[in-house]
């Protein structure tokens, strides 16, 4: 992993912080990594899953990359379409959504995947012939915690295995086409045979439709968080489960694209967050640092309990001293709880690492903050793809009424 930190320092004094900083290279490797893992497949296709960083720079890089887009919403869609993808390029993958908005997606000519058994059967009613992909739901618990575990008998996405009887026979009356089957358990998934026991569910069901064109097995591999930390072994995964695809298209008898949806795997390492220490401040029983930033900005400490490795790179050969670190935002907000760090002096510059998944597409405007600017790095060269905001953003979409 790329961590150069007197370019992270020149970025900060460049562009002010807090600021989000993603480095190009580091997407490709992961890209060509994954791509690699599954040799033994002909026609393998991934599809970024852009819900995990939406700037249309970083949608156009992976464009540029060969990738395909997954999208969860219809903005998600449109934002992949402004970034140059063909809308056949695009899988749209909502829930809970309207019918209007799948017609949307049906007008654009996106590849529509449905999760819910009535949606489907209203989609065969209106379009029979345009084909679409059924997300099914496993009932496999796994994900990293209870928020991104998907694919278990309680959660609300996919049609459960155990319905296929009427999910066929609904084809059969509508005369409609299913050209794929999907599935997504979770994100933050260690386990190899957990990948392996849910696509063993998906040979099962797909066995059924005889007019598939390919198979999704969504995402959920593990990015390490900490220092020589566990991640999902893909080289591993793409050995055996490229081995069993390739048993089923021979038994299925054609050909079929094997396809990926992922988001963290791909973008988190390639994110690093900058912030500046406004305070030091010690209590009875603990020393804070607080940033120029808050969960407005970087919500996944608060929200999942996520783990940030957080370095102070204005200091890195001072001496360790255990600090707790967080935001200015009016109610608690931690970032990191008593870490050891390079002695911090306020003004110093910290990172947050593995920033590049689910951090700005989550900030807020809370506390009436701006959102932080984003650079991207592209050889050797910083680039700003989006600037920070201001007070005429933040009041942009306020109708104001006289009293
Ligand atoms: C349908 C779907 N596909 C792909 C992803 C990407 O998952 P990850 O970021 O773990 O790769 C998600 C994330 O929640 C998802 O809901």
């Amino acid at each position: 992993m790329n961590f150069d930190r007197e370019r992270l320092l020149s970025a900060a004094q460049e562009y002010g912080t807090p600021l989000y900083v993603y480095d190009t290279e580091i997407m490709k490797s992961q890209y060509e990594r994954m791509t690699n893992a599954f040799y033994s497949v002909k026609k393998l296709k991934l599809n970024y899953a852009c819900k995990a960083n939406t700037n249309l720079n970083i949608l156009k890089y992976f464009k540029s990359l060969g990738s395909g887009l997954d999208t969860v919403s219809i903005q998600e869609a449109m934002i992949g379409i402004k970034a140059g993808f063909e809308p056949n390029e695009i899988i749209y993958t909502p829930n809970g959504v309207s019918f209007e908005e799948i017609e949307m997606a049906v007008k654009l000519g996106l590849k529509i995947n449905i999760d819910n058994i009535s949606v489907l059967e209203h989609f065969g009613h209106e379009y029979p012939d345009y084909p679409v992909c059924v997300r099914i739901n496993p009932h496999i618990m796994a994900g990293g915690n209870a928020k991104i575990s998907v694919g278990h008998i309680d959660s609300k996405f996919g049609i459960s295995i155990h319905q296929m009887p009427l999910v066929k026979r609904m084809v059969e009356n509508t005369n409609m086409k299913i050209n794929g089957i999907h599935m997504h358990t979770g994100s933050d998934i260690l386990d190899i045979d957990v990948f392996l026991q849910g696509a063993e569910i998906l040979f099962e069901v797909a066995k059924d439709f005889n007019a598939l064109e390919y198979l999704d097995f969504g995402s959920g591999f593990k990015v390490p968080y900490y220092p020589n930390g566990d991640e999902t072994d893909i080289e591993y995964l793409g050995e055996r489960l490229g081995e069993r695809f390739n048993q089923f298209q021979k038994a299925y008898k054609k050909e079929l694209t094997l396809m990926f949806e992922p988001g963290k795997y791909l973008v988190s390492q390639a994110g690093f967050f900058l912030a500046s220490v406004n305070v030091i401040k010690q209590t009875t029983s603990t020393v804070f640092a607080g940033v120029d930033s808050g969960f407005n900005h970087l919500q996944r400490p608060m929200f999942y309990g996520a783990h940030h490795e957080i370095v102070n790179i204005s200091n890195p050969s001072g001496r360790n001293r255990y600090y707790t670190v967080v935001g200015y935002i009016c109610e608690t907000d931690t970032f990191g709880n008593n870490r050891k760090i390079n002695e911090i002096k306020e003004n110093d510059v910290l990172c947050f690492m593995n920033a590049g998944a689910y951090c700005f597409s989550m900030a807020s405007n809370y506390n009436s903050r701006f959102r932080p600017a984003e650079v991207l790095w592209i050889d050797n060269e910083m680039h700003l793809i989006r600037r920070r905001e201001n007070i005429e953003d933040l009041l942009a979409s306020t109708v104001e009424i006289s009293f």
